[in-house]
């Protein structure tokens, strides 16, 4: 399988980590804008601008999303090209008869080593041929296969920023309390694992608990008073009526 890796930030990184741990994966070249260098440790050639891309059969581009559309009208037409952006139609691509995507359902950051065995990967193709293609590329890395269009990636992606980038800001947001109040944000990881490791039993619904869900107004009141940050405040008054409302609705 020969392929071009396009973009080397979050995503890019581990992909590159990745795939040349796989003999049957053959990295061509790979696109880091702000890379230096001419080969990297493992031999691949490392370039810093299209222009210096070859041809290749399959171009995977993991750049940021308002930039797919230019990197991919600067490849070969007739060639198989990718993005996995979980945001992003794959008309995206459409200058290319032959496109796809390759999401990782998963959260990419600097300094973490992701493990791809098993990880869901959701991927789509315009051509039947190629959507062998993305199959083996998943079944190589050893991770997950999941179908996905272009519509229901859109909704997955949406409740991936809920259960991910929306609760890592509330835990911004807690350490910022816990600052404010000298106390050890560690004191609250037990209750962060316990939180993510009963949804293996209980659904997020069954899992909920706290002051909203038992409609406990004074403790409600006293939280918004010490709350010393006005967004936090909105926020933490969103978030408690949205809880009664919806537990309340469910009862009926
Ligand atoms: N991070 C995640 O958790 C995650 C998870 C699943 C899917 N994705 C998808 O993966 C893609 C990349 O996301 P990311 O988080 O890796 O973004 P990122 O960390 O912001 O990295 C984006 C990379 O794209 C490069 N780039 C931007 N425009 C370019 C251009 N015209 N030509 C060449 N390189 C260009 C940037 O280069 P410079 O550094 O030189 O600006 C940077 O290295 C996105 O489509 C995203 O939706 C991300």
């Amino acid at each position: 399988m020969k392929l071009t890796l396009i973009g080397a930030g979050k995503l890019g990184k581990q992909l590159y980590r990745e795939f040349v741990k796989h003999p049957s994966i053959e990295l061509t070249q790979w696109l880091s804008r702000s890379a230096s260098t001419s080969i990297t440790a493992e031999g691949i050639e490392l370039i810093n601008a299209t222009q210096k891309l070859r041809l290749t059969a399959c171009y995977l581009i993991a750049v940021n999303d308002e930039s797919i559309a230019s990197v991919s009208s600067q490849l070969p037409t007739d060639a198989l090209v990718i993005h996995t952006s979980g945001g992003t139609e794959i008309e995206a691509l459409s200058r290319h008869k032959r496109r796809g995507v390759f999401y990782p359902i998963q959260s990419f950051s600097p300094e973490r080593k992701i493990n791809f065995s098993g990880l869901p990967i959701g991927i789509e193709a315009s051509e039947k041929n190629d959507l062998k293609h993305l199959e083996l590329l998943v079944k190589t890395l050893n991770a997950k296969t999941v179908y996905l269009d272009s519509k229901q990636r859109k909704a997955i992606h949406l409740a991936a920023v809920l259960v991910n980038n929306f609760t890592n800001h509330l835990f911004t947001q807690a350490a910022q309390v816990c600052r404010q109040n000298e106390l050890p944000f560690d004191l609250l990881k037990p209750l962060i694992h316990e939180t993510i490791n009963k949804l293996d039993e209980l659904s997020p619904y069954e899992a909920q608990t706290g002051p909203a869900l038992r409609n406990d107004t004074e403790t409600l009141k006293a939280h918004s008073k010490i709350i010393q940050n006005k967004e936090l405040k909105s926020i933490y008054s969103l978030l408690s009526q949205t809880i009664m409302t919806y537990h309340s609705n469910e009862k009926l």
